[in-house]
């Protein structure tokens, strides 16, 4: 694979985040697959992209979709096998694509080796790497803390001893399924650095770190009390844990890290994209920003600032397999993010979430870093909101009355109803039969479709130097309009007000997100143009 600039390509990449079970089905379960993937790398050479990530494949339950991870070694036969990972692998670099595995280090599955053994038996060593804790009161009946899980509900699961009479505790900050790991243990920490290398070895480039900000307790286990210390969010002990992954990378040419980092003080989510630790972390701040001119271009300000404090290029994310997709976000009332707010079921006008998704495209492609496209967008899908309760499979949607299902829907490729080409049987969950116009299929071709839009700014970013580096310069615009410079004669402008704006001097047009009105650029609409020199 040629590279023009070895040593930072993570830098300004366009990363394209594979949800397997929902990529392509090779074999006619429902469920998407590795044999898939490699029967699909077309569209992704096609698209342009540099990298892919693939959410967990690894031997799970499946009680979080594959973020309960039971042997972080091999591949789960739902998705196939490490024989055809590595396939993938050296398929995906011969056609010039990088790769990144997803790695959970917070917590492993109750089906893991190390937590059957520490469940069986209460003296066995393996106790020790999980967090076992007696209950309070008389009986040791209640919960050791009142912590709140990540997806809501209760953190601690009682268990039972070989006796029969129940037990101590454990610590999840996700589902029973999901037992947290004792970081503080010293064979945590050679397990993972050698998990890293493990795939390192295979040749991925480069590795997404679940939940990493999330791996220390406070051992004291105090409430969680606002304005104090929070007993397992961020705590300073994590970054020894990616200064020792960093160490490990650099065994190895090229390769990078990236954080998810949720993280509300944008200074403290900078300290883990410090030299010596994470290259990279998925920008949620962007993601969750809503649609809004000052509030958009305070965000790019509050990213660029704690980045170059740093030496950490940007990162920006629209959507991923957790979050509700952004054209439906882009097309409601209230445009932001948050788990908390949740907004199911609110009204969305599609054709005005696909247009801002649209120009959303452009900004989030032509700002300095890298950026992620998470499977569908460039197809311009929106959430499924129509999925009927029974199948839901996302355990969130129990604790928190929001399911994530609704953005991991199967891709539609070809064809006028479902399984859309994804399968020849009904996909694990339901796509909209409205998709027929969104398939793989339906928009090759057709110079006004989301598809062609992201080939074409893929590949006008790739030619264009200015949007190589640093380099970066707000424009005067009015208000509701963002404008700026990338090298001496890229302009990117972008008109978040309800009223078309005319366009700064320029040379050419060189890509528009909607059909500009003369000169005028229409609301809720980007254009990238060609500066005079
Ligand atoms: C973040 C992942 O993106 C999400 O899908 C998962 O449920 C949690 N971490 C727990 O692993």
């Amino acid at each position: 694979m040629t590279d023009p600039r070895p040593g930072s390509w993570w830098r300004d990449a366009v990363i394209y985040q594979v949800y397997p079970r929902s990529f392509a089905d090779s074999d006619g379960d429902g469920v998407g697959d590795i044999d898939g993937i490699r029967a699909r790398l077309g569209h992704l050479s096609a698209l342009g992209v540099d990298a892919i990530w693939m959410s967990p494949w690894y031997p799970s339950p499946m009680a979080d979709a594959g973020y309960d991870v039971a042997d972080f070694r091999d591949i789960d036969p739902a998705f196939g096998t490490l024989a055809k990972a590595e396939a993938l692998i050296a398929e995906a670099h011969a056609a010039g694509i990088r790769t990144i595995v997803d790695i959970v280090p917070n917590h492993v599955s109750s089906e893991h080796v190390w937590f059957k053994k520490a469940l069986a038996d209460p003296r066995a060593p393996e106790r020790e790497l999980f967090w076992f804790h007696p209950g309070r009161g008389e009986n040791g009946d209640e919960m050791p803390t009142d912590w709140v899980g990540e997806f809501g509900g209760t953190t601690w699961t009682r268990t039972t001893n070989p006796d029969g009479t129940p037990g101590d505790w454990y610590l999840h900050l996700f589902t029973p399924e999901q037992p947290d790991l004792n970081w503080d243990h010293p064979r945590v920490r050679a397990e993972f650095e050698d998990i890293l290398r493990f795939w390192f070895d295979r040749g991925v480039d480069g590795i997404r770190i679940d939940s990493a900000a999330l791996l220390f307790k406070d051992r004291a286990l105090p409430p969680v009390v606002e304005g104090e210390r929070h007993p397992f969010h961020d705590l300073d002990e994590v970054h020894e844990v990616y200064r020792a992954w960093r160490r490990v990378s650099e065994g190895y040419p090229d390769r990078a890290l990236i954080g998810e980092v949720w993280m509300p003080e944008v200074e403290r989510f900078a300290n883990y994209l410090r030299p010596d630790e994470l290259h990279a972390a998925f920008n949620f701040d962007f993601l969750g920003c809503a649609w809004d001119a000052a509030l958009m271009r305070a965000c790019i300000d509050r990213t660029l600032d704690a980045h170059r404090a740093v030496g950490a290029p940007a990162t920006w994310v629209l959507s991923n397999h957790d979050v509700t997709r952004h054209v439906t976000r882009y097309g409601r009332t209230t445009t932001t993010f948050s788990f908390e707010n949740n907004l199911d079921g609110t009204p969305v006008d599609l054709e005005l979430g696909t247009r801002r998704a649209r120009a959303a495209a452009l900004l989030s492609l032509s700002l300095p870093g890298a950026t992620y496209v998470y499977q569908g967008e460039e197809l311009g899908l929106w959430e499924n909101e129509n999925i009927p309760v029974e199948r839901m499979q996302d355990p969130m949607y129990a604790r928190r009355g929001h399911s994530r299902d609704g953005c991991r829907v199967p891709l539609p490729w070809s064809g006028d109803e479902p399984p859309f080409g994804f399968s020849t049987t009904q996909p694990w969950l339901p796509q909209p039969p409205e998709w027929k116009d969104r398939t793989v299929q339906a928009q090759t071709g057709d110079p006004s479709s989301m598809l062609e839009l992201y080939r074409s700014a893929i590949a006008a970013r790739k030619a264009e130097p200015g949007l190589h580096g640093p380099d970066f310069a707000w424009l005067d615009a009015g208000a509701g309009v963002l404008a700026y410079r990338r090298g001496p004669q890229f302009a990117c402008v972008l008109n978040l007000s309800p009223e078309a704006v005319e366009l700064p001097a320029h040379q050419s047009v060189l890509l528009p997100s909607s059909q500009l009105e003369g000169t005028l650029l229409p609301p809720d609409s980007a254009v990238w143009l060609r500066l005079a020199t």
